[in-house]
Protein backbone atom coordinates (compact mmCIF):
# COMPACT_ATOMS: atom_id res chain seq x y z
CA UNK A 1 0.00 0.00 0.00
CA UNK A 2 1.07 3.48 -0.78
CA UNK A 3 1.55 5.16 2.59
CA UNK A 4 1.52 8.54 1.13
CA UNK A 5 -1.92 8.50 -0.42
CA UNK A 6 -4.11 11.75 1.00
CA UNK A 7 -1.51 12.36 3.53
CA UNK A 8 -1.06 15.90 4.43
CA UNK A 9 2.60 17.33 4.04
CA UNK A 10 3.46 21.19 5.07
CA UNK A 11 7.22 21.55 3.20
CA UNK A 12 8.79 24.77 4.35
CA UNK A 13 11.61 25.49 2.05
CA UNK A 14 14.21 28.21 3.67
CA UNK A 15 16.43 30.45 1.43
CA UNK A 16 20.21 28.26 0.85
CA UNK A 17 21.01 26.94 -2.59
CA UNK A 18 19.89 23.56 -1.88
CA UNK A 19 16.24 24.60 -2.17
CA UNK A 20 15.78 24.04 -5.88
CA UNK A 21 16.00 20.72 -4.35
CA UNK A 22 12.67 21.02 -2.75
CA UNK A 23 11.10 21.10 -6.29
CA UNK A 24 12.00 17.61 -6.62
CA UNK A 25 10.90 16.76 -3.05
CA UNK A 26 7.15 18.08 -4.13
CA UNK A 27 7.04 16.20 -7.15
CA UNK A 28 8.16 12.72 -5.56
CA UNK A 29 5.37 13.44 -3.01
CA UNK A 30 2.64 14.29 -5.35
CA UNK A 31 3.35 11.60 -7.57
CA UNK A 32 2.77 9.11 -4.29
CA UNK A 33 -0.53 10.53 -3.72
CA UNK A 34 -0.04 13.25 -1.15
CA UNK A 35 -1.25 16.52 -0.58
CA UNK A 36 1.48 19.41 -0.59
CA UNK A 37 1.28 22.66 0.69
CA UNK A 38 4.31 24.86 1.23
CA UNK A 39 5.47 28.00 2.87
CA UNK A 40 8.97 29.87 1.54
CA UNK A 41 10.87 32.16 4.34
CA UNK A 42 11.80 35.37 2.77
CA UNK A 43 15.29 34.60 1.89
CA UNK A 44 13.85 30.97 -0.20
CA UNK A 45 11.99 33.67 -2.74
CA UNK A 46 15.95 34.65 -4.27
CA UNK A 47 16.06 30.54 -4.92
CA UNK A 48 13.03 29.39 -6.10
CA UNK A 49 10.15 31.23 -7.52
CA UNK A 50 6.47 30.91 -5.74
CA UNK A 51 4.92 30.28 -9.26
CA UNK A 52 7.32 26.93 -10.13
CA UNK A 53 6.54 25.92 -6.40
CA UNK A 54 1.97 26.48 -7.06
CA UNK A 55 2.50 24.83 -10.29
CA UNK A 56 4.35 21.67 -8.71
CA UNK A 57 2.31 21.31 -5.49
CA UNK A 58 -0.74 22.46 -7.29
CA UNK A 59 -2.08 24.88 -4.67
CA UNK A 60 -0.83 27.79 -3.01
CA UNK A 61 2.36 29.10 -1.79
CA UNK A 62 1.92 30.58 1.77
CA UNK A 63 4.77 33.09 3.23
CA UNK A 64 3.38 36.16 4.87
CA UNK A 65 2.42 36.34 8.81
CA UNK A 66 0.13 38.89 8.23
CA UNK A 67 -1.07 38.66 4.83
CA UNK A 68 -4.86 39.05 5.86
CA UNK A 69 -6.04 36.88 2.38
CA UNK A 70 -4.30 34.23 3.85
CA UNK A 71 -5.51 34.63 7.74
CA UNK A 72 -8.76 34.44 6.10
CA UNK A 73 -8.81 31.54 4.67
CA UNK A 74 -5.99 29.48 6.57
CA UNK A 75 -3.96 30.96 9.51
CA UNK A 76 -0.61 30.07 10.56
CA UNK A 77 -2.75 27.69 13.29
CA UNK A 78 -4.78 26.11 10.71
CA UNK A 79 -2.05 25.70 8.42
CA UNK A 80 0.03 23.56 11.18
CA UNK A 81 -3.08 21.95 12.14
CA UNK A 82 -3.93 20.62 8.39
CA UNK A 83 -0.65 18.82 8.09
CA UNK A 84 0.10 15.06 8.50
CA UNK A 85 4.00 15.76 9.13
CA UNK A 86 6.10 19.10 8.60
CA UNK A 87 9.22 18.61 6.77
CA UNK A 88 11.52 22.02 6.37
CA UNK A 89 13.45 21.51 3.36
CA UNK A 90 16.42 22.35 3.33
CA UNK A 91 16.25 23.50 6.76
CA UNK A 92 19.48 26.53 6.96
CA UNK A 93 21.48 27.28 9.77
CA UNK A 94 19.63 30.64 10.59
CA UNK A 95 15.74 28.41 10.74
CA UNK A 96 16.94 26.12 13.17
CA UNK A 97 18.85 28.70 15.68
CA UNK A 98 15.28 29.92 15.24
CA UNK A 99 13.72 26.76 15.86
CA UNK A 100 16.15 26.13 19.07
CA UNK A 101 14.93 29.07 20.79
CA UNK A 102 11.61 29.19 20.05
CA UNK A 103 11.77 32.33 17.90
CA UNK A 104 8.48 32.74 15.48
CA UNK A 105 8.99 36.03 13.95
CA UNK A 106 7.71 34.58 10.17
CA UNK A 107 5.22 32.32 8.80
CA UNK A 108 7.77 29.61 9.11
CA UNK A 109 8.73 29.77 12.30
CA UNK A 110 5.39 30.57 14.22
CA UNK A 111 3.95 27.39 11.93
CA UNK A 112 6.49 25.35 13.41
CA UNK A 113 6.38 26.43 17.21
CA UNK A 114 2.91 26.13 16.95
CA UNK A 115 2.74 23.43 15.81
CA UNK A 116 1.59 19.61 17.43
CA UNK A 117 2.43 17.37 14.42
CA UNK A 118 5.80 15.41 13.62
CA UNK A 119 8.65 17.76 12.20
CA UNK A 120 11.59 16.60 9.90
CA UNK A 121 14.51 18.59 9.04
CA UNK A 122 16.43 18.11 5.88
CA UNK A 123 19.73 20.43 6.85
CA UNK A 124 22.00 22.12 4.28
CA UNK A 125 24.68 24.74 4.50
CA UNK A 126 28.26 25.31 4.56
CA UNK A 127 30.49 22.38 6.55
CA UNK A 128 32.16 25.00 8.76
CA UNK A 129 28.48 25.93 9.30
CA UNK A 130 27.16 22.81 10.09
CA UNK A 131 30.51 22.03 12.05
CA UNK A 132 30.22 25.74 14.40
CA UNK A 133 29.46 24.79 18.18
CA UNK A 134 26.86 26.76 17.95
CA UNK A 135 25.06 25.28 15.39
CA UNK A 136 25.93 21.94 17.10
CA UNK A 137 23.97 22.37 20.06
CA UNK A 138 20.89 23.92 18.06
CA UNK A 139 20.88 20.44 16.12
CA UNK A 140 21.04 18.72 20.05
CA UNK A 141 18.41 21.40 21.12
CA UNK A 142 15.77 20.41 17.97
CA UNK A 143 16.84 16.84 18.69
CA UNK A 144 15.95 16.11 22.01
CA UNK A 145 12.54 17.81 21.18
CA UNK A 146 12.09 14.85 19.31
CA UNK A 147 11.93 16.82 16.00
CA UNK A 148 14.05 14.35 13.62
CA UNK A 149 16.86 15.38 11.67
CA UNK A 150 17.74 14.06 8.39
CA UNK A 151 21.20 13.77 6.84
CA UNK A 152 23.27 16.32 5.66
CA UNK A 153 25.45 14.19 3.87
CA UNK A 154 29.34 14.49 3.39
CA UNK A 155 30.36 15.82 -0.43
CA UNK A 156 30.72 18.33 -2.74
CA UNK A 157 28.98 21.48 -2.09
CA UNK A 158 27.96 25.25 -4.25
CA UNK A 159 30.81 26.90 -2.81
CA UNK A 160 33.13 24.74 -3.60
CA UNK A 161 34.23 23.07 -0.77
CA UNK A 162 33.68 19.80 0.65
CA UNK A 163 32.32 17.78 3.86
CA UNK A 164 29.27 17.71 5.61
CA UNK A 165 26.58 19.72 5.17
CA UNK A 166 25.40 18.81 1.84
CA UNK A 167 21.26 18.21 1.68
CA UNK A 168 20.02 14.60 1.68
CA UNK A 169 18.67 13.68 -1.80
CA UNK A 170 14.91 14.25 -2.67
CA UNK A 171 14.49 10.22 -3.27
CA UNK A 172 15.98 9.47 0.33
CA UNK A 173 13.92 12.07 2.34
CA UNK A 174 10.99 10.84 0.95
CA UNK A 175 11.90 7.41 1.15
CA UNK A 176 12.54 8.37 4.69
CA UNK A 177 9.66 9.97 5.87
CA UNK A 178 7.88 6.84 3.28
CA UNK A 179 9.64 4.66 5.70
CA UNK A 180 7.97 6.60 9.22
CA UNK A 181 4.55 6.34 7.60
CA UNK A 182 5.02 2.68 7.14
CA UNK A 183 6.13 1.37 10.43
CA UNK A 184 2.91 3.55 12.01
CA UNK A 185 1.14 1.35 9.89
CA UNK A 186 2.77 -1.85 10.83
CA UNK A 187 3.23 -0.72 14.63
CA UNK A 188 -0.07 0.40 15.53
CA UNK A 189 -1.20 -3.12 16.37
CA UNK A 190 1.53 -3.56 18.74
CA UNK A 191 0.76 -2.96 22.03
CA UNK A 192 4.01 -1.48 24.55
CA UNK A 193 4.55 -0.98 28.23
CA UNK A 194 6.91 0.61 30.12
CA UNK A 195 7.80 1.09 33.59
CA UNK A 196 9.91 4.28 34.42
CA UNK A 197 10.61 6.45 37.68
CA UNK A 198 11.69 5.37 41.25
CA UNK A 199 9.28 3.61 43.78
CA UNK A 200 8.69 5.10 46.97
CA UNK A 201 8.77 2.76 49.95
CA UNK A 202 7.30 4.20 53.12
CA UNK A 203 8.42 4.05 56.63
CA UNK A 204 5.84 6.39 58.38
CA UNK A 205 2.79 8.83 56.96
CA UNK A 206 5.71 10.95 55.86
CA UNK A 207 8.85 9.59 55.43
CA UNK A 208 10.10 7.13 52.65
CA UNK A 209 12.77 5.03 50.86
CA UNK A 210 13.36 5.89 47.72
CA UNK A 211 16.04 6.49 44.87
CA UNK A 212 17.60 9.11 42.63
CA UNK A 213 15.55 8.09 39.19
CA UNK A 214 14.21 10.54 37.52
CA UNK A 215 12.21 9.19 34.86
CA UNK A 216 13.88 10.16 32.03
CA UNK A 217 15.04 7.21 30.50
CA UNK A 218 11.90 5.50 31.05
CA UNK A 219 9.71 9.07 29.65
CA UNK A 220 11.89 8.99 26.19
CA UNK A 221 11.43 5.41 25.50
CA UNK A 222 7.79 5.59 26.29
CA UNK A 223 7.56 8.10 23.66
CA UNK A 224 9.63 7.37 21.15
CA UNK A 225 7.61 3.97 21.01
CA UNK A 226 4.15 6.21 20.95
CA UNK A 227 6.06 8.37 18.02
CA UNK A 228 6.35 4.89 16.12
CA UNK A 229 2.56 3.89 16.29
CA UNK A 230 2.74 2.15 19.38
CA UNK A 231 -0.19 1.74 21.79
CA UNK A 232 1.81 2.96 24.58
CA UNK A 233 1.24 2.52 28.27
CA UNK A 234 3.27 3.77 30.89
CA UNK A 235 3.46 2.40 34.69
CA UNK A 236 5.17 5.84 36.03
CA UNK A 237 7.10 5.83 39.91
CA UNK A 238 6.86 9.74 41.48
CA UNK A 239 8.46 11.65 38.66
CA UNK A 240 8.97 15.11 37.76
CA UNK A 241 8.23 14.54 34.54
CA UNK A 242 5.09 16.01 32.23
CA UNK A 243 2.64 13.64 30.86
CA UNK A 244 3.14 12.70 26.91
CA UNK A 245 -0.39 13.39 25.04
CA UNK A 246 -0.94 10.01 23.69
CA UNK A 247 0.42 7.75 26.19
CA UNK A 248 -1.70 6.07 28.73
CA UNK A 249 0.21 7.46 31.82
CA UNK A 250 -0.65 5.20 35.46
CA UNK A 251 0.96 7.30 38.46
CA UNK A 252 2.17 4.76 41.13
CA UNK A 253 3.89 4.88 44.57
CA UNK A 254 5.64 1.28 45.23
CA UNK A 255 7.04 -1.56 43.61
CA UNK A 256 3.14 -3.69 44.88
CA UNK A 257 1.66 -0.79 42.92
CA UNK A 258 3.96 -0.57 39.95
CA UNK A 259 3.08 -4.57 40.01
CA UNK A 260 -0.75 -4.30 40.25
CA UNK A 261 -0.98 -1.33 37.96
CA UNK A 262 1.80 -3.62 35.71
CA UNK A 263 -0.67 -6.62 35.48
CA UNK A 264 -3.43 -4.82 34.74
CA UNK A 265 -2.26 -3.23 31.75
CA UNK A 266 -1.22 -6.55 30.41
CA UNK A 267 -1.02 -8.54 27.45
CA UNK A 268 1.45 -6.36 25.84
CA UNK A 269 3.57 -7.25 22.98
CA UNK A 270 6.79 -5.63 24.12
CA UNK A 271 7.49 -4.50 27.77
CA UNK A 272 10.39 -2.13 29.18
CA UNK A 273 11.42 -2.02 32.54
CA UNK A 274 13.61 0.36 33.14
CA UNK A 275 12.13 1.48 36.63
CA UNK A 276 14.43 1.48 39.32
CA UNK A 277 12.52 0.14 41.85
CA UNK A 278 13.31 -0.53 45.26
CA UNK A 279 14.16 -4.14 45.82
CA UNK A 280 13.34 -3.52 49.56
CA UNK A 281 10.11 -2.34 51.70
CA UNK A 282 9.71 -1.75 55.27
CA UNK A 283 8.00 -4.76 56.66
CA UNK A 284 5.48 -2.60 58.52
CA UNK A 285 4.62 0.66 58.07
CA UNK A 286 4.42 2.71 61.09
CA UNK A 287 0.67 4.54 60.77
CA UNK A 288 1.99 7.65 63.45
CA UNK A 289 5.29 9.66 62.72
CA UNK A 290 7.81 7.90 64.19
CA UNK A 291 8.95 9.77 67.00
CA UNK A 292 13.09 10.71 67.46
CA UNK A 293 15.38 7.89 69.25
CA UNK A 294 18.71 7.40 69.88
CA UNK A 295 18.65 4.21 67.55
CA UNK A 296 15.79 3.47 65.15
CA UNK A 297 16.66 0.11 63.04
CA UNK A 298 14.25 -0.94 60.28
CA UNK A 299 12.80 -4.52 59.56
CA UNK A 300 13.23 -4.56 55.23
CA UNK A 301 11.78 -6.92 53.71
CA UNK A 302 12.25 -8.25 49.67
CA UNK A 303 9.61 -6.65 47.08
CA UNK A 304 8.49 -7.96 44.56
CA UNK A 305 10.20 -8.54 41.03
CA UNK A 306 8.29 -7.34 39.04
CA UNK A 307 10.17 -8.09 36.02
CA UNK A 308 10.82 -11.54 37.49
CA UNK A 309 7.37 -12.09 37.91
CA UNK A 310 6.04 -11.14 34.32
CA UNK A 311 8.66 -12.27 32.48
CA UNK A 312 8.07 -15.45 33.95
CA UNK A 313 4.12 -15.60 34.08
CA UNK A 314 2.93 -18.25 31.54
CA UNK A 315 -0.03 -16.53 30.08
CA UNK A 316 1.08 -12.85 30.47
CA UNK A 317 4.15 -12.87 29.74
CA UNK A 318 4.70 -10.50 26.57
CA UNK A 319 6.66 -11.30 23.56
CA UNK A 320 9.57 -9.21 23.89
CA UNK A 321 10.38 -8.61 27.68
CA UNK A 322 13.34 -5.80 27.98
CA UNK A 323 15.31 -5.31 31.46
CA UNK A 324 17.54 -2.94 32.56
CA UNK A 325 20.54 -3.16 34.70
CA UNK A 326 22.45 -0.75 36.76
CA UNK A 327 25.83 -1.85 37.80
CA UNK A 328 28.44 0.14 39.16
CA UNK A 329 30.81 -3.19 38.74
CA UNK A 330 31.22 -6.16 36.03
CA UNK A 331 28.69 -4.64 34.25
CA UNK A 332 28.90 -7.47 31.48
CA UNK A 333 29.03 -10.46 34.34
CA UNK A 334 26.02 -8.99 36.19
CA UNK A 335 23.78 -8.27 33.25
CA UNK A 336 24.37 -11.80 32.04
CA UNK A 337 22.98 -13.17 35.13
CA UNK A 338 20.08 -10.89 35.28
CA UNK A 339 19.52 -11.78 32.15
CA UNK A 340 19.29 -15.39 32.73
CA UNK A 341 18.01 -15.16 36.54
CA UNK A 342 14.85 -12.28 35.46
CA UNK A 343 14.22 -14.53 31.92
CA UNK A 344 14.55 -11.67 29.94
CA UNK A 345 15.19 -11.56 26.48
CA UNK A 346 17.90 -8.36 26.02
CA UNK A 347 18.79 -6.50 29.31
CA UNK A 348 20.11 -2.96 28.60
CA UNK A 349 22.82 -2.28 31.16
CA UNK A 350 23.83 0.87 32.49
CA UNK A 351 27.29 1.73 34.26
CA UNK A 352 25.71 4.16 37.10
CA UNK A 353 29.39 4.51 38.78
CA UNK A 354 30.08 7.08 36.05
CA UNK A 355 28.31 10.47 37.21
CA UNK A 356 27.46 11.64 33.71
CA UNK A 357 24.99 9.11 32.67
CA UNK A 358 22.51 7.36 33.93
CA UNK A 359 20.73 8.00 36.88
CA UNK A 360 19.01 11.79 36.59
CA UNK A 361 21.05 12.56 33.47
CA UNK A 362 20.40 13.54 30.10
CA UNK A 363 22.64 11.36 28.89
CA UNK A 364 23.20 7.18 28.77
CA UNK A 365 25.82 4.68 27.58
CA UNK A 366 24.84 1.57 27.94
CA UNK A 367 25.41 -2.44 26.37
CA UNK A 368 22.65 -4.41 25.21
CA UNK A 369 22.80 -8.20 26.21
CA UNK A 370 20.79 -10.44 24.10
CA UNK A 371 19.41 -13.95 24.96
CA UNK A 372 21.43 -15.26 22.22
CA UNK A 373 24.63 -14.22 23.99
CA UNK A 374 25.41 -11.34 21.84
CA UNK A 375 25.94 -7.80 22.98
CA UNK A 376 26.83 -4.50 21.64
CA UNK A 377 27.79 -1.44 23.11
CA UNK A 378 25.84 3.00 22.21
CA UNK A 379 28.15 5.42 23.69
CA UNK A 380 27.09 8.23 25.50
CA UNK A 381 23.82 10.35 23.86
CA UNK A 382 21.02 11.80 24.52
CA UNK A 383 18.63 9.91 26.36
CA UNK A 384 16.18 10.10 23.64
CA UNK A 385 18.43 9.47 21.28
CA UNK A 386 19.07 5.98 22.71
CA UNK A 387 15.28 5.40 23.40
CA UNK A 388 14.74 5.93 19.40
CA UNK A 389 17.74 3.23 19.10
CA UNK A 390 16.32 1.08 21.32
CA UNK A 391 13.03 1.14 19.70
CA UNK A 392 14.82 0.66 16.06
CA UNK A 393 15.86 -2.49 17.71
CA UNK A 394 12.31 -3.14 18.92
CA UNK A 395 10.49 -3.12 16.17
CA UNK A 396 12.92 -5.14 13.70
CA UNK A 397 12.53 -8.00 16.22
CA UNK A 398 9.13 -7.54 16.98
CA UNK A 399 8.33 -7.35 12.60
O1 LIG B 1 15.19 7.46 35.54
P1 LIG B 1 16.48 8.08 35.02
O2 LIG B 1 16.99 9.18 35.92
O3 LIG B 1 16.34 8.51 33.58
O4 LIG B 1 17.61 6.97 35.07
C1 LIG B 1 17.54 5.83 34.26
C2 LIG B 1 17.93 4.57 35.03
C3 LIG B 1 19.36 4.67 35.49
C4 LIG B 1 17.01 4.38 36.24
C5 LIG B 1 17.72 3.37 34.03
O5 LIG B 1 18.60 3.54 32.96
C6 LIG B 1 17.98 2.03 34.72
O6 LIG B 1 19.09 1.56 34.83
N1 LIG B 1 16.90 1.38 35.20
C7 LIG B 1 16.95 0.15 36.01
C8 LIG B 1 17.30 0.50 37.42
C9 LIG B 1 17.34 -0.73 38.32
O7 LIG B 1 16.59 -0.80 39.25
O8 LIG B 1 18.16 -1.66 37.94
P2 LIG B 1 18.37 -3.09 38.68
O9 LIG B 1 19.62 -3.62 38.11
O10 LIG B 1 18.27 -2.91 40.16
O11 LIG B 1 17.12 -3.94 38.22
C10 LIG B 1 17.16 -4.83 37.11
C11 LIG B 1 15.81 -4.85 36.41
O12 LIG B 1 14.82 -5.40 37.26
C12 LIG B 1 15.29 -3.49 35.97
O13 LIG B 1 14.68 -3.66 34.71
C13 LIG B 1 14.25 -3.16 37.04
O14 LIG B 1 13.20 -2.35 36.50
C14 LIG B 1 13.73 -4.52 37.40
N2 LIG B 1 13.23 -4.65 38.78
C15 LIG B 1 14.09 -4.54 39.83
C16 LIG B 1 13.62 -4.73 41.11
C17 LIG B 1 12.25 -5.01 41.31
N3 LIG B 1 11.77 -5.18 42.53
N4 LIG B 1 11.43 -5.11 40.26
C18 LIG B 1 11.89 -4.93 38.99
O15 LIG B 1 11.11 -5.00 38.04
Amino acid sequence: MNSFQNKKILLIICGGIAAYKSLEIIRLLKKRGALVKTILTNNAHKFVTPLSIASLSQDKVYSDLFDHNNEAEMDHISLSRWSDLVLIAPATANTMSKISSGIADDLASTVILASNKEIFLAPAMNVRMWEHPSNKDNVNKIRSIGYEIIGPEIGDMACGEYGEGKMTEPEKIVKYIEKNFQNKNNNKKFKALVTAGPTQEYIDPVRYITNKSSGKQGYAIAKSLKNNGFETTLISGPTNMDTIPGINTIRVNSAQEMLNATLKNLPADVAIFSAAVADYKVSKVETEKIKKKDNLNLSLEKNVDILGHISKHNSLRPKLVIGFAAETSELEKNSQKKLLEKNCDWIIANDISKTDIGFNSEYNEVSIFYKNMKNEKIPKVKKSILADEIVKRVVEEIN
